[in-house]
Protein backbone atom coordinates (compact mmCIF):
# COMPACT_ATOMS: atom_id res chain seq x y z
CA UNK A 1 0.00 0.00 0.00
CA UNK A 2 1.35 3.06 -0.95
CA UNK A 3 1.50 5.76 2.01
CA UNK A 4 -1.90 7.86 2.43
CA UNK A 5 -3.13 11.40 1.83
CA UNK A 6 -6.02 11.48 4.40
CA UNK A 7 -8.87 14.27 5.21
CA UNK A 8 -10.80 13.75 8.01
CA UNK A 9 -14.00 15.97 7.99
CA UNK A 10 -15.39 17.86 11.26
CA UNK A 11 -14.66 19.42 14.30
CA UNK A 12 -15.65 17.47 17.57
CA UNK A 13 -14.27 15.11 20.07
CA UNK A 14 -14.51 11.91 17.92
CA UNK A 15 -12.74 13.87 14.95
CA UNK A 16 -9.41 14.23 17.33
CA UNK A 17 -9.45 10.49 18.55
CA UNK A 18 -9.83 9.62 14.87
CA UNK A 19 -7.03 11.89 14.07
CA UNK A 20 -4.47 11.21 17.17
CA UNK A 21 -5.23 7.30 15.91
CA UNK A 22 -4.46 7.92 12.29
CA UNK A 23 -1.27 10.53 13.85
CA UNK A 24 0.19 6.82 14.51
CA UNK A 25 -0.19 4.86 11.40
CA UNK A 26 2.38 3.89 9.54
CA UNK A 27 0.28 4.12 6.59
CA UNK A 28 -0.03 7.58 6.25
CA UNK A 29 2.04 10.34 4.74
CA UNK A 30 -0.01 13.58 5.15
CA UNK A 31 -3.04 14.38 7.53
CA UNK A 32 -5.62 17.48 7.17
CA UNK A 33 -8.82 18.25 9.26
CA UNK A 34 -11.40 20.09 8.28
CA UNK A 35 -12.16 22.45 10.00
CA UNK A 36 -10.54 20.33 13.32
CA UNK A 37 -10.31 22.06 16.65
CA UNK A 38 -7.62 23.64 19.15
CA UNK A 39 -6.37 19.77 19.21
CA UNK A 40 -6.32 18.96 15.49
CA UNK A 41 -4.41 22.10 15.10
CA UNK A 42 -1.73 20.48 13.24
CA UNK A 43 -3.38 19.47 10.56
CA UNK A 44 -6.57 21.78 10.51
CA UNK A 45 -7.75 23.70 7.51
CA UNK A 46 -10.30 26.06 7.53
CA UNK A 47 -13.37 24.04 5.65
CA UNK A 48 -16.36 23.43 7.20
CA UNK A 49 -18.07 19.90 7.58
CA UNK A 50 -21.19 20.90 5.44
CA UNK A 51 -19.18 22.77 2.58
CA UNK A 52 -19.43 19.84 0.17
CA UNK A 53 -18.05 21.72 -2.40
CA UNK A 54 -15.31 22.92 -1.26
CA UNK A 55 -14.52 19.45 0.59
CA UNK A 56 -14.42 18.05 -2.76
CA UNK A 57 -12.33 21.12 -4.61
CA UNK A 58 -9.74 20.66 -1.84
CA UNK A 59 -9.34 16.89 -1.43
CA UNK A 60 -8.45 17.01 -5.59
CA UNK A 61 -6.33 20.03 -5.53
CA UNK A 62 -4.64 18.55 -2.65
CA UNK A 63 -4.15 14.76 -3.95
CA UNK A 64 -6.52 13.33 -1.07
CA UNK A 65 -6.72 9.42 -1.30
CA UNK A 66 -8.96 8.60 1.34
CA UNK A 67 -11.43 10.74 3.41
CA UNK A 68 -12.82 9.58 6.61
CA UNK A 69 -16.38 12.37 7.65
CA UNK A 70 -17.08 12.41 11.18
CA UNK A 71 -20.34 14.03 11.61
CA UNK A 72 -23.65 12.80 10.30
CA UNK A 73 -24.78 16.32 8.94
CA UNK A 74 -22.74 16.08 5.95
CA UNK A 75 -23.34 12.40 5.55
CA UNK A 76 -27.26 13.12 5.16
CA UNK A 77 -26.11 15.87 2.76
CA UNK A 78 -24.50 13.47 0.43
CA UNK A 79 -20.97 13.84 0.92
CA UNK A 80 -20.36 10.63 0.09
CA UNK A 81 -22.13 10.63 -3.60
CA UNK A 82 -20.28 14.32 -4.03
CA UNK A 83 -16.83 12.85 -3.44
CA UNK A 84 -17.87 9.35 -5.44
CA UNK A 85 -18.73 11.17 -8.70
CA UNK A 86 -15.48 13.41 -8.58
CA UNK A 87 -13.89 10.09 -8.36
CA UNK A 88 -12.08 10.05 -4.67
CA UNK A 89 -12.13 7.42 -2.36
CA UNK A 90 -14.60 8.04 1.32
CA UNK A 91 -15.32 6.24 3.88
CA UNK A 92 -19.06 6.06 4.71
CA UNK A 93 -22.36 6.06 3.77
CA UNK A 94 -24.12 7.72 0.31
CA UNK A 95 -26.86 9.88 1.21
CA UNK A 96 -29.31 7.12 0.67
CA UNK A 97 -27.89 5.17 3.08
CA UNK A 98 -27.32 7.52 6.02
CA UNK A 99 -31.30 7.92 6.09
CA UNK A 100 -31.04 5.33 8.95
CA UNK A 101 -29.46 7.93 11.03
CA UNK A 102 -31.25 11.12 9.28
CA UNK A 103 -34.94 9.64 9.48
CA UNK A 104 -36.63 7.58 12.27
CA UNK A 105 -39.05 6.72 10.42
CA UNK A 106 -36.62 5.13 7.58
CA UNK A 107 -34.99 3.21 10.29
CA UNK A 108 -38.25 1.93 11.83
CA UNK A 109 -39.23 0.71 8.60
CA UNK A 110 -35.79 -1.25 7.61
CA UNK A 111 -35.83 -2.46 11.41
CA UNK A 112 -39.43 -3.86 10.70
CA UNK A 113 -38.35 -5.89 7.12
CA UNK A 114 -34.83 -6.82 8.79
CA UNK A 115 -36.92 -8.08 11.23
CA UNK A 116 -35.40 -6.75 14.35
CA UNK A 117 -36.73 -6.46 17.82
CA UNK A 118 -37.64 -2.54 18.27
CA UNK A 119 -39.87 -0.11 20.51
CA UNK A 120 -43.42 -0.33 19.09
CA UNK A 121 -44.42 2.45 17.38
CA UNK A 122 -46.31 5.12 15.26
CA UNK A 123 -45.88 8.24 12.92
CA UNK A 124 -47.55 11.60 13.04
CA UNK A 125 -47.66 14.81 11.38
CA UNK A 126 -50.90 16.10 12.80
CA UNK A 127 -50.35 16.96 16.82
CA UNK A 128 -54.08 16.36 17.41
CA UNK A 129 -53.68 12.30 16.44
CA UNK A 130 -50.49 12.21 18.18
CA UNK A 131 -51.68 13.95 21.27
CA UNK A 132 -54.87 11.61 21.33
CA UNK A 133 -52.88 8.33 20.62
CA UNK A 134 -50.75 9.81 23.33
CA UNK A 135 -53.70 9.37 25.49
CA UNK A 136 -54.56 5.88 24.41
CA UNK A 137 -50.59 4.62 25.07
CA UNK A 138 -50.54 6.55 28.09
CA UNK A 139 -47.31 7.42 30.07
CA UNK A 140 -44.43 6.65 30.30
CA UNK A 141 -43.43 7.04 26.09
CA UNK A 142 -40.47 8.03 24.02
CA UNK A 143 -41.21 11.48 21.22
CA UNK A 144 -38.80 11.77 18.72
CA UNK A 145 -38.68 14.28 16.10
CA UNK A 146 -38.34 12.55 12.67
CA UNK A 147 -35.18 14.51 11.71
CA UNK A 148 -31.94 15.13 12.44
CA UNK A 149 -31.29 16.86 15.92
CA UNK A 150 -27.99 16.40 17.16
CA UNK A 151 -28.92 13.73 19.89
CA UNK A 152 -31.27 16.26 21.31
CA UNK A 153 -34.30 15.57 19.12
CA UNK A 154 -35.43 12.78 21.63
CA UNK A 155 -38.25 13.40 25.18
CA UNK A 156 -38.39 10.45 27.52
CA UNK A 157 -41.75 11.10 28.90
CA UNK A 158 -42.64 9.76 32.38
CA UNK A 159 -45.95 11.43 32.69
CA UNK A 160 -48.77 11.99 30.57
CA UNK A 161 -48.36 16.18 30.68
CA UNK A 162 -45.02 15.67 29.80
CA UNK A 163 -45.74 13.87 26.76
CA UNK A 164 -48.64 16.04 25.61
CA UNK A 165 -46.24 18.78 26.20
CA UNK A 166 -43.47 17.28 24.10
CA UNK A 167 -45.89 16.84 21.47
CA UNK A 168 -46.21 20.80 20.59
CA UNK A 169 -42.46 21.19 21.61
CA UNK A 170 -41.64 18.66 18.71
CA UNK A 171 -44.12 19.88 16.46
CA UNK A 172 -44.69 23.56 16.85
CA UNK A 173 -41.33 24.99 15.22
CA UNK A 174 -38.70 24.17 17.99
CA UNK A 175 -37.01 21.57 15.74
CA UNK A 176 -37.57 22.94 12.05
CA UNK A 177 -38.63 20.62 9.78
CA UNK A 178 -37.21 18.04 11.89
CA UNK A 179 -40.21 18.28 14.03
CA UNK A 180 -42.33 17.99 10.85
CA UNK A 181 -43.05 14.37 11.77
CA UNK A 182 -43.07 12.70 15.24
CA UNK A 183 -42.39 9.54 15.85
CA UNK A 184 -44.13 8.07 19.42
CA UNK A 185 -42.33 5.04 20.93
CA UNK A 186 -43.04 2.46 23.75
CA UNK A 187 -40.83 2.99 26.19
CA UNK A 188 -38.32 0.38 27.08
CA UNK A 189 -36.25 -0.29 30.14
CA UNK A 190 -33.20 -1.92 30.54
CA UNK A 191 -29.63 -0.43 30.13
CA UNK A 192 -27.83 0.56 27.11
CA UNK A 193 -24.97 -0.03 24.81
CA UNK A 194 -23.45 1.10 21.69
CA UNK A 195 -22.15 -1.71 19.47
CA UNK A 196 -20.20 0.60 16.83
CA UNK A 197 -19.34 -1.83 13.28
CA UNK A 198 -17.54 -1.66 10.37
CA UNK A 199 -19.03 -2.52 6.84
CA UNK A 200 -17.90 -2.82 3.73
CA UNK A 201 -21.53 -3.47 2.51
CA UNK A 202 -21.58 -7.00 3.26
CA UNK A 203 -19.45 -8.16 5.84
CA UNK A 204 -19.71 -6.28 9.05
CA UNK A 205 -16.85 -6.35 11.93
CA UNK A 206 -17.78 -4.91 15.46
CA UNK A 207 -15.83 -2.73 17.61
CA UNK A 208 -15.38 -3.08 21.20
CA UNK A 209 -18.58 -2.23 23.33
CA UNK A 210 -18.97 1.05 24.95
CA UNK A 211 -21.83 2.17 27.52
CA UNK A 212 -22.37 6.19 26.88
CA UNK A 213 -24.06 8.64 29.59
CA UNK A 214 -26.73 10.53 27.61
CA UNK A 215 -28.23 12.65 30.68
CA UNK A 216 -26.83 15.26 31.81
CA UNK A 217 -27.15 14.76 34.93
CA UNK A 218 -25.42 12.11 37.38
CA UNK A 219 -28.08 9.08 38.18
CA UNK A 220 -29.17 9.49 34.31
CA UNK A 221 -31.07 12.13 35.37
CA UNK A 222 -31.89 15.71 33.28
CA UNK A 223 -32.13 16.41 29.64
CA UNK A 224 -30.66 14.23 26.80
CA UNK A 225 -27.38 15.55 25.40
CA UNK A 226 -25.26 14.24 23.01
CA UNK A 227 -22.74 12.15 25.91
CA UNK A 228 -21.62 12.89 28.64
CA UNK A 229 -19.13 10.38 28.82
CA UNK A 230 -18.29 6.38 28.12
CA UNK A 231 -16.49 3.56 29.09
CA UNK A 232 -15.24 0.38 27.25
CA UNK A 233 -16.32 -2.70 27.53
CA UNK A 234 -19.33 -2.71 29.87
CA UNK A 235 -19.32 -6.05 32.21
CA UNK A 236 -23.18 -6.66 30.98
CA UNK A 237 -22.04 -7.22 27.51
CA UNK A 238 -21.14 -10.58 26.38
CA UNK A 239 -19.43 -12.75 23.62
CA UNK A 240 -22.77 -14.82 23.27
CA UNK A 241 -24.99 -11.38 23.25
CA UNK A 242 -22.28 -10.26 20.69
CA UNK A 243 -22.73 -12.98 17.93
CA UNK A 244 -26.73 -12.32 18.51
CA UNK A 245 -26.72 -9.40 17.87
CA UNK A 246 -24.29 -9.85 14.90
CA UNK A 247 -26.47 -12.77 13.15
CA UNK A 248 -29.97 -10.96 14.25
CA UNK A 249 -29.49 -7.46 14.22
CA UNK A 250 -26.65 -6.45 12.07
CA UNK A 251 -26.58 -9.00 8.95
CA UNK A 252 -30.33 -8.14 8.24
CA UNK A 253 -30.10 -4.77 8.43
CA UNK A 254 -26.99 -5.06 5.87
CA UNK A 255 -28.53 -7.50 3.64
CA UNK A 256 -32.12 -5.28 3.51
CA UNK A 257 -29.47 -2.34 2.41
CA UNK A 258 -28.05 -4.25 -0.71
CA UNK A 259 -31.75 -5.69 -1.44
CA UNK A 260 -32.80 -1.91 -1.70
CA UNK A 261 -29.86 -1.28 -3.72
CA UNK A 262 -28.47 1.04 -1.18
CA UNK A 263 -25.64 -1.12 0.31
CA UNK A 264 -24.05 0.03 4.03
CA UNK A 265 -21.19 0.86 3.55
CA UNK A 266 -19.08 3.35 6.75
CA UNK A 267 -19.52 2.44 10.78
CA UNK A 268 -23.29 1.03 11.51
CA UNK A 269 -23.82 2.06 14.91
CA UNK A 270 -26.36 0.47 16.60
CA UNK A 271 -28.14 2.09 19.69
CA UNK A 272 -29.18 -1.21 21.84
CA UNK A 273 -31.02 -1.40 25.43
CA UNK A 274 -30.43 -4.48 26.70
CA UNK A 275 -34.21 -5.54 28.05
CA UNK A 276 -35.24 -8.05 30.31
CA UNK A 277 -36.85 -9.70 27.07
CA UNK A 278 -33.44 -9.70 25.12
CA UNK A 279 -31.54 -6.84 23.15
CA UNK A 280 -33.96 -4.53 21.05
CA UNK A 281 -32.59 -1.74 18.86
CA UNK A 282 -33.29 1.86 19.76
CA UNK A 283 -31.66 3.69 16.70
CA UNK A 284 -28.87 3.29 14.11
CA UNK A 285 -26.44 5.86 13.39
CA UNK A 286 -24.15 5.83 10.19
CA UNK A 287 -20.79 7.22 11.85
CA UNK A 288 -18.80 6.83 14.76
CA UNK A 289 -19.97 7.88 17.83
CA UNK A 290 -19.03 10.86 19.96
CA UNK A 291 -17.67 10.07 22.48
CA UNK A 292 -17.82 6.43 22.05
CA UNK A 293 -14.72 7.05 19.57
CA UNK A 294 -12.59 8.64 22.41
CA UNK A 295 -12.72 5.00 24.57
CA UNK A 296 -12.49 2.97 20.98
CA UNK A 297 -9.52 4.03 19.60
CA UNK A 298 -7.92 3.95 22.90
CA UNK A 299 -8.67 0.33 23.08
CA UNK A 300 -7.52 -0.23 19.22
CA UNK A 301 -4.47 -1.48 18.96
CA UNK A 302 -4.56 -2.35 14.96
CA UNK A 303 -3.68 0.43 12.49
CA UNK A 304 -6.91 2.03 11.52
CA UNK A 305 -5.92 2.96 8.04
CA UNK A 306 -5.80 -0.36 6.14
CA UNK A 307 -9.23 -1.20 8.17
CA UNK A 308 -10.98 1.88 6.07
CA UNK A 309 -9.50 1.15 3.22
CA UNK A 310 -10.33 -2.39 3.33
CA UNK A 311 -14.41 -0.97 3.69
CA UNK A 312 -14.05 0.91 0.80
CA UNK A 313 -13.07 -1.34 -1.61
CA UNK A 314 -15.21 -4.19 -0.16
CA UNK A 315 -12.50 -6.37 1.47
CA UNK A 316 -13.27 -5.89 5.54
CA UNK A 317 -13.17 -10.08 5.54
CA UNK A 318 -9.24 -9.78 5.01
CA UNK A 319 -8.86 -7.02 7.52
CA UNK A 320 -6.90 -7.17 11.31
CA UNK A 321 -8.77 -5.80 14.45
CA UNK A 322 -6.94 -6.38 17.38
CA UNK A 323 -8.08 -4.52 20.62
CA UNK A 324 -6.59 -4.10 23.88
CA UNK A 325 -7.16 -5.62 26.74
CA UNK A 326 -7.26 -2.29 29.03
CA UNK A 327 -10.53 -0.59 30.15
CA UNK A 328 -10.72 2.75 28.54
CA UNK A 329 -13.44 5.82 30.25
CA UNK A 330 -14.14 8.79 29.14
CA UNK A 331 -15.10 11.71 31.05
CA UNK A 332 -16.92 14.89 29.09
CA UNK A 333 -15.84 18.34 30.29
CA UNK A 334 -19.04 20.71 29.22
CA UNK A 335 -19.61 24.40 29.02
CA UNK A 336 -21.88 25.99 32.02
CA UNK A 337 -25.02 25.58 31.16
CA UNK A 338 -24.64 22.76 28.43
CA UNK A 339 -27.47 21.54 27.18
CA UNK A 340 -29.07 24.27 27.18
CA UNK A 341 -27.51 27.98 26.61
CA UNK A 342 -23.94 27.80 27.29
CA UNK A 343 -21.18 29.83 28.03
CA UNK A 344 -18.57 30.42 25.15
CA UNK A 345 -14.94 31.23 25.28
CA UNK A 346 -14.17 30.55 28.79
CA UNK A 347 -10.10 30.57 28.78
CA UNK A 348 -8.95 26.79 29.65
CA UNK A 349 -5.63 25.46 30.96
CA UNK A 350 -4.36 22.29 30.67
CA UNK A 351 -1.41 20.01 32.65
CA UNK A 352 1.39 18.47 30.77
CA UNK A 353 0.57 14.64 30.55
CA UNK A 354 3.46 12.27 31.78
CA UNK A 355 2.80 8.52 29.75
CA UNK A 356 0.51 6.88 27.38
CA UNK A 357 -2.47 6.30 29.43
CA UNK A 358 -3.92 9.28 29.42
CA UNK A 359 -5.26 11.62 26.39
CA UNK A 360 -6.69 14.51 26.70
CA UNK A 361 -9.28 15.04 23.06
CA UNK A 362 -10.53 18.15 22.41
CA UNK A 363 -14.26 18.84 20.96
CA UNK A 364 -15.44 22.62 21.52
CA UNK A 365 -12.13 24.02 21.68
CA UNK A 366 -10.33 27.09 19.69
CA UNK A 367 -7.40 29.01 20.20
CA UNK A 368 -7.47 33.16 20.64
CA UNK A 369 -4.54 35.27 20.56
CA UNK A 370 -2.38 31.76 22.13
CA UNK A 371 -5.05 31.12 24.74
CA UNK A 372 -7.43 27.98 24.67
CA UNK A 373 -10.81 29.05 24.72
CA UNK A 374 -14.09 26.87 24.55
CA UNK A 375 -16.25 27.29 21.66
CA UNK A 376 -18.77 24.51 21.90
CA UNK A 377 -21.00 22.92 24.23
CA UNK A 378 -18.86 19.76 24.90
CA UNK A 379 -15.37 21.05 25.44
CA UNK A 380 -13.38 17.94 26.34
CA UNK A 381 -13.21 14.46 26.50
CA UNK A 382 -10.83 13.40 29.34
CA UNK A 383 -9.85 9.82 28.41
CA UNK A 384 -7.59 7.03 30.42
CA UNK A 385 -7.00 3.42 30.44
CA UNK A 386 -6.29 1.08 32.94
CA UNK A 387 -6.27 -2.85 34.10
CA UNK A 388 -9.59 -2.42 35.90
CA UNK A 389 -12.61 -0.52 34.84
CA UNK A 390 -11.72 1.28 38.95
CA UNK A 391 -8.17 2.55 37.85
CA UNK A 392 -9.59 3.54 34.23
CA UNK A 393 -12.09 5.65 36.35
CA UNK A 394 -9.20 6.89 38.87
CA UNK A 395 -7.04 8.08 36.35
CA UNK A 396 -9.72 9.94 34.24
CA UNK A 397 -10.84 11.82 37.20
CA UNK A 398 -7.18 12.64 38.83
CA UNK A 399 -6.87 14.02 35.01
CA UNK A 400 -10.36 15.97 35.14
CA UNK A 401 -8.96 17.64 38.45
CA UNK A 402 -5.81 19.26 37.01
CA UNK A 403 -7.99 20.97 34.27
CA UNK A 404 -8.41 24.65 35.00
CA UNK A 405 -11.54 24.50 33.18
CA UNK A 406 -13.96 27.12 35.61
CA UNK A 407 -17.07 26.21 35.93
CA UNK A 408 -16.79 23.35 33.27
CA UNK A 409 -19.72 20.77 34.13
CA UNK A 410 -19.17 16.70 34.02
CA UNK A 411 -20.65 14.55 35.69
CA UNK A 412 -18.91 12.01 38.51
CA UNK A 413 -20.50 8.84 38.08
CA UNK A 414 -18.93 7.88 34.08
CA UNK A 415 -18.63 4.21 34.64
CA UNK A 416 -19.88 3.24 37.72
CA UNK A 417 -22.66 1.19 36.31
CA UNK A 418 -20.03 -1.00 35.30
CA UNK A 419 -18.63 -1.73 38.82
P1 LIG B 1 -32.17 7.94 20.16
O1 LIG B 1 -31.62 9.19 19.57
O2 LIG B 1 -33.35 7.38 19.44
O3 LIG B 1 -31.14 6.92 20.55
O4 LIG B 1 -32.67 8.38 21.62
C1 LIG B 1 -31.81 9.07 22.52
C2 LIG B 1 -31.90 8.44 23.88
O5 LIG B 1 -33.26 8.43 24.35
C3 LIG B 1 -31.48 6.98 23.90
O6 LIG B 1 -30.12 6.84 24.00
C4 LIG B 1 -32.23 6.50 25.14
O7 LIG B 1 -31.55 6.85 26.31
C5 LIG B 1 -33.53 7.25 25.09
N1 LIG B 1 -34.55 6.45 24.36
C6 LIG B 1 -34.79 6.45 23.03
N2 LIG B 1 -35.78 5.59 22.70
C7 LIG B 1 -36.18 5.03 23.87
C8 LIG B 1 -37.18 4.04 24.20
N3 LIG B 1 -37.99 3.52 23.30
N4 LIG B 1 -37.29 3.71 25.51
C9 LIG B 1 -36.50 4.28 26.46
N5 LIG B 1 -35.56 5.20 26.21
C10 LIG B 1 -35.39 5.58 24.92
N1 LIG C 1 -22.97 9.31 21.71
C1 LIG C 1 -24.06 9.04 20.88
C2 LIG C 1 -23.88 9.44 19.48
O1 LIG C 1 -22.80 9.69 18.99
O2 LIG C 1 -24.89 9.50 18.79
Amino acid sequence: MKKLRVLIVGNGGREHALAWKIAQSTELERLFVAPGNAGTVLWNVPISSNDIPALVEFALQEKIDLTLVGPEDPLSLGIVDAFQAADLRIFGPTQAAAQLEGSKSFAKTIMESAKIPTAEWEIFDDSDQAKAYVRTIGAPCVLKADGLAAGKGVIVAMDLETALQAVDEIMDGGFGSAGKKLVIEEFLEGQEVSLLCFSDGVTACPMVPVQDHKRALEGDLGLNTGGMGTYSPPPIWTAELEASVMKDFVSPTLQVMRERGTPFQGVLFLGLMLTQRGPKILEYNVRFGDPETQVVMKRLKSDLLPILWACTEGRLSEARLEWKEEVAVCVVMAAPGYPLAYEKGVPIHLPELSGQDSVIFHAGTGISEGQLLSTGGRVLGITAEGKTLQQAREKAYELVEKIDFPKAHFRRDIGVKGL
